[in-house]
């Protein structure tokens, strides 16, 4: 096998040995196929080309410094994935069949795994197509559902460090009645061309309001925002944003070490209140916020003023990446650990 830099890994693809797969067919789901091929062959006329009958998922495994493998939340995957099928009329993929086959999965990978040391991770990635031929608008009869894995770095480079983010206010990601609560392909492309604008005007990210009156926080780019204040971490009810594992599991954390959580409508202008905060997801864990801009009502909220990450914030990176890596009891049963 050619030298993995570990240390340096970006987070992109990289070809692995074996991905799993399982075809839905006749109503019912059918056996764990092992595969070494990268391409799927599918029919032009499949619902996923043309009508957006896509979903995936996002977790990691972490090599650990006892020698085993864990990996974080599965069936919190498994459950947002069940429910973005329900949204957008896929069979649901079993809580245990899911399991089994990311288990599998990583397993048949392990080399790929990156060392504990290098802070990288294998990136899982569950894929569902619908894969039936269509023309008119309806669902798909068959579907494909496979698992691939890569090796990841972090998601911006510097890890965890303070960036900059952009609030936009030209380009929705997802509608209040729509699709943003799944996660489905058509959210991403939809953001495309906002996360362009802020990558190319110097920032890591573009930050949403919410879509109706522009007057809510919603989420930074792809991943869920927290902030933190009078001994409370605050993050938006909304229902155009994806409930993301991370920050349900920083918020279980927060209160452990006494912090109140409020989950709430969070005003755009309470940005100038926050003490803290950070943007939250598998990818990054916690990728602590220096400012945001607005822009187009010419305004910035600086919410770190020395540029570094604030001391909860970096409490609760700690904490939740100690259980990940074992290393922390695993008292809520996070992790599913391979034998
Ligand atoms: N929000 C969006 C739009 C995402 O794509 C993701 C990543 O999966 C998240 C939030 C963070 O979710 P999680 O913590 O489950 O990775
Ligand atoms: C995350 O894991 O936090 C993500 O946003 C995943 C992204 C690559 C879609």
């Amino acid at each position: 096998m050619e030298q993995i830099d570990w240390g340096h890994l970006p987070f992109g693809y990289m070809k692995t040995d074996y991905n799993v797969r399982c075809t839905y067919r006749n109503g019912k789901w059918g056996e764990i196929e092992v595969c070494s091929s990268e391409i799927v062959n599918i029919h032009m006329a499949a619902t996923c080309l043309h009508y957006g009958q896509e979903s995936f998922e996002g977790q990691k495994a972490f090599r650990c410094p006892d020698g085993k493998i864990r990996i974080f939340r599965l069936d919190e995957n498994a459950a947002r994935m069940q429910s973005t099928s329900r949204g957008i009329m896929m069979p649901e993929m079993p809580t245990e069949l899911f399991i089994e086959m990311a288990k599998k999965v990583v397993k048949l990978n392990e080399r790929f795994i990156p060392p504990y040391e290098s802070g990288a991770a294998l990136y899982l990635r569950p894929l569902m197509l619908g894969t039936s031929a269509q023309v008119g608008v309806h669902p798909s009869d068959e579907y494909l559902f496979l698992i691939f894995v890569t090796p990841v770095g972090p998601y911006f480079k510097g890890g965890f460090a303070c960036t900059d983010y952009v609030i936009t206010r030209k380009f929705d990601r997802s509608a209040p009645l729509g699709t943003g609560i799944y996660k489905v392909g058509g959210n991403y492309a939809a953001s495309l061309k906002a996360n362009d604008e802020a990558h190319k005007a110097g920032y890591s990210c573009e930050f949403y309001l919410d879509a109706k009156e522009k007057k809510y926080i919603d989420e930074c780019g792809a991943a869920n925002f927290f902030g933190i204040k009078n001994n409370t971490y605050v993050t938006p009810a909304s229902t155009s944003i994806l409930p993301s594992i991370t920050n349900k599991s920083l918020q279980t954390l927060a209160e452990e070490m006494g912090l109140k959580v409020e989950r709430r409508q969070i005003p755009v202008e309470e940005l100038d209140t926050f003490e803290e905060a950070g943007a939250c997801g598998t990818a990054a864990v916690i990728s602590p916020i220096t400012k945001i801009d607005d822009p187009e009502a010419g305004r910035s909220y600086v919410i770190s003023k020395d540029g570094k990450p604030g001391p909860i914030c970096r409490k609760l990176y700690k904490k939740l990446r100690d259980i990940q890596y074992g290393i922390e009891p695993d008292k809520y049963n996070w992790n599913t650990v391979l034998d």
